[in-house]
């Protein structure tokens, strides 16, 4: 018989503060929708660790359960188009926003948000991938409008952080010469590059101090996963009709530019939302990460974990002491 209840890590607003716990809920209290989904892996993105702090901009409404990926099994489903049984992925839109997400065993959405498991991956490695290999994809993607393999290095920053180490896998399986920013030189050289990079610099080797309009070209392309003055530097150092995508803020929301970047140098600034992805797009990138962009080295900086490793691994990870992608594996109760 199946279950009603499942577990679920659960944000909670104190008077003080929030505070996080694996809770047992019932399926009946999850949100309105058309397809019930058992959830078998999720992951951890810097937006779920922000969801559980109580951040306004990613999460309105607590009690809430985190998780804006979400990879598993419908359960049932009120829209024809999916099958009770059949293996789906749901990232992007509200899940894990202000829609009970992937850290709960079970969730409840529109049929519009759910895909169908592309048929080159697992449902693990579909979680590899998840919100931020989606986005890390969607970031080439726009890149190669600007930019080809002979051009020169690609600079990709917050090196060891789930949408760059992405990104990387991508890059180096279409051919390109990498070079990686990271903050922990001294302890994940190695890992990025055994990525097939050809080098990694320090996040201070990527930052320009001196304030000036432009510097000596280097890079051909940046995907730039930080924001802030990282990505106003990395408009500075790019080559004649490159490009730069942003798409994050882990280093600041706002940044300065002058317009020589894109009156002297021609060079393109491409946006990058995976959230609201329209969904023929959305197909086209699955289908590229399942098939002629699918890494060999797809496994390498990731991590499983559990539900009750989530609490320890969100503070790590605003802290800004990860590395790589942790991919959550629910444990199924056996009754
Ligand atoms: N636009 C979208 O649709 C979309 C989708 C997914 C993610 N995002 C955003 O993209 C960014 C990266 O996401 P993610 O999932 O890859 O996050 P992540 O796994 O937390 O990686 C971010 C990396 O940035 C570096 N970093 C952390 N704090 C920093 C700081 N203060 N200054 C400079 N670098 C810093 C760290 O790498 P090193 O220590 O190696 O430097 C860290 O591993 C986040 O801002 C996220 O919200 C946006």
């Amino acid at each position: 018989m199946m279950k009603d209840s499942f577990r679920s890590f659960r944000i909670t607003k104190e008077e003080d503060g929030y505070t996080r716990a694996v809770l047992q809920r019932q399926k009946e209290d999850l949100p309105e929708g058309d397809v019930l989904i058992q959830v078998l892996y999720s992951s951890l993105n810097y937006k779920d660790a922000l969801s559980c702090i109580g951040n306004k901009g990613v999460t309105r409404h607590y009690p809430h359960t985190p998780g804006i990926d979400a990879a598993g099994v419908v359960e049932a489903s009120s829209d024809a188009a999916f099958t009770p049984g059949e293996e789906v992925i749901v990232t992007g839109y509200d899940l894990g926003m202000n829609t009970d997400g992937g850290f709960g065993e079970y969730i409840r959405v529109p049929a519009q948000w759910v895909v169908k498991r592309p048929k080159g991956l697992t449902l693990k490695e579909a979680m590899i991938y998840g919100t931020a290999g989606f986005t890390a994809a969607l970031s080439v993607h726009k890149l190669l409008l600007s930019v080809k393999k002979d051009d020169g290095e690609i600079l990709i920053t917050g090196g060891t952080g789930g949408v760059a180490t992405n990104a990387a896998k991508i890059l180096v399986k279409l051919g390109f010469d990498v070079v990686m920013a990271t903050g922990k030189v001294d302890t994940q050289k190695e890992s990025l590059m055994n990525l097939g990079i050809k080098d990694v610099i320090s996040r201070e080797d990527a930052e320009d101090t001196t304030g000036k309009a432009m510097l000596k070209p280097r890079w051909a392309g940046v995907i730039d996963t930080v924001g802030g003055n990282t990505l106003a530097s990395a408009l500075k150092t790019t080559h004649y009709n490159g490009a730069v995508t942003t798409c994050g803020n882990v280093g600041g929301d706002h940044f300065e530019s002058s317009v020589y970047p894109f009156i002297i140098r021609s060079i393109t600034l491409y946006g990058i939302d995976s959230v609201q992805c329209p969904m023929d797009l959305r197909m086209e990138i699955w289908h590229l990460l399942s098939s002629s962009w699918k890494s060999e080295n797809l496994e390498a900086m990731t991590r499983l974990i559990g539900l009750e490793e989530l609490d320890e691994n969100v503070t790590k990870m605003l802290e800004g002491g990860h590395s790589g992608r942790m991919i959550l594996a629910h444990k199924q109760d056996s009754d």
